[in-house]
């Protein structure tokens, strides 16, 4: 099986996720047939989709044509039975509760044909438990969209214990096509990659709020005000680069730890403390600091010009 061998689409599941994940692909070319419980909640995900594709017309992201041609390769069914007789790809997007996940998974694998591909949207769920069931273990896999899933462009990429490299090849090609940013998580665990990043900032602010040492309004502004701003040009590897840590000397650079002194270290911080040992930054070119701090600062400054001079003006 090649990409070239997806010509239809389907999504279970037309709720918040599942509409944006089926303007992804139609508007991308792909015949795309979503599937929900009643037709009142079909007409919702139709009445959304409009509306999130006259908005991408408002803002000139798109054409009318584009978003005319877009709404109009999506069909809308009732009868999963239908979804699996015509696609060729399938993302699952129901309710996050791993029985109904496994009992659809079980009869799509049942329905459809042998070369199907049937993926997961989960967010926190486990594709060897959704999938522990179907037949067909090499052809199904996760992609992990980000709400909203047709504005947002990263979607993590992962198999369960046995999906083939076939299949996960054609599942990143697939995202790449429908001008998604795939992102490779090579481990199969609960929350798989960003939502465990994510998770880890939403607990500790949570936290902070919990023990009174700022409101939520100030977390929040916070956040988005320091290293929120910084986000869309450095992530956490690339911060350490361009904050120049690596730099630092080796006494003041170790990770900081979160167990007491007493304890004896893991193998995961072990492995952390080595890389930050080593007292070199993971993507820049040491040579090319300045540069990179150049195009970083120019960056910042459009951005800070975008989101706060003019407002004051
Ligand atoms: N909301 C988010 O921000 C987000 C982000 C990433 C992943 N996800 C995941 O995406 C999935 C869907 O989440 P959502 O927020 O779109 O939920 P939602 O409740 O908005 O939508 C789920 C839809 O699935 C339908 N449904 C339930 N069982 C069904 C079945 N057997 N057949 C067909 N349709 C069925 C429901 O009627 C509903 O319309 C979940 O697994 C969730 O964890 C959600």
């Amino acid at each position: 099986m090649k990409l070239a061998d997806i010509e239809k689409v389907g999504v279970v599941g037309g709720g918040t996720m599942g509409f944006g994940i089926a303007i992804n692909f139609a508007l991308n070319g792909y015949p795309t047939v979503i599937s929900d419980l009643s037709n009142e909640i079909l007409q919702q995900s139709m009445k959304k989709l409009k509306s999130a594709m006259a908005l991408f017309v408002e803002e000139d992201l798109i054409t009318q044509k584009q978003a005319d041609d877009t709404v109009s390769r999506i069909t809308t069914t009732t009868d999963v039975a239908e979804v699996a007789a015509n696609s060729d790809f399938i993302t699952e997007a129901v309710v996050e509760r791993l029985k109904d996940k496994q009992e659809l998974f079980n009869k799509l694998d049942k329905l459809c044909p042998p070369h199907t591909i049937i993926v997961s949207n989960t967010s926190g769920l486990v594709l060897s438990d959704i999938g522990a069931d179907v037949s067909r273990q090499d052809k199904i896999g996760l992609t992990h969209y980000f709400a909203p899933p047709h504005i947002v462009p990263g979607v993590e990429v992962a198999k369960g214990p046995h999906t083939s490299d076939e299949t996960y090849n054609i599942i990143y090609d697939l995202m790449k096509k429908v001008k998604k940013v795939p992102i490779r998580v090579l481990k199969e665990l609960p929350g798989y990659l960003l939502n465990r990043i994510q998770g880890a900032m939403s607990r500790e602010a949570n936290r902070l709020w919990a023990e009174g040492v700022a409101t939520a309004e100030e977390i929040e502004l916070g956040v988005k005000s320091t290293f929120g701003f910084r986000m869309p040009h450095e992530g956490p590897m690339g911060h350490y680069d361009l904050c120049g840590v690596w730099k630092w000397p080796a006494d003041v650079r170790s990770p900081r730890r979160a167990r007491p002194a007493s304890e004896p270290l893991d193998e995961v911080t072990e492995k952390i403390r080595a890389r930050m040992a080593e007292g070199k930054p993971w993507f820049v070119d040491p040579q090319q600091f300045d540069a990179a701090i150049e195009k970083r600062d120019r960056e910042y400054i459009r951005r800070l010009k975008i989101l706060y001079s003019s407002k004051e003006k």
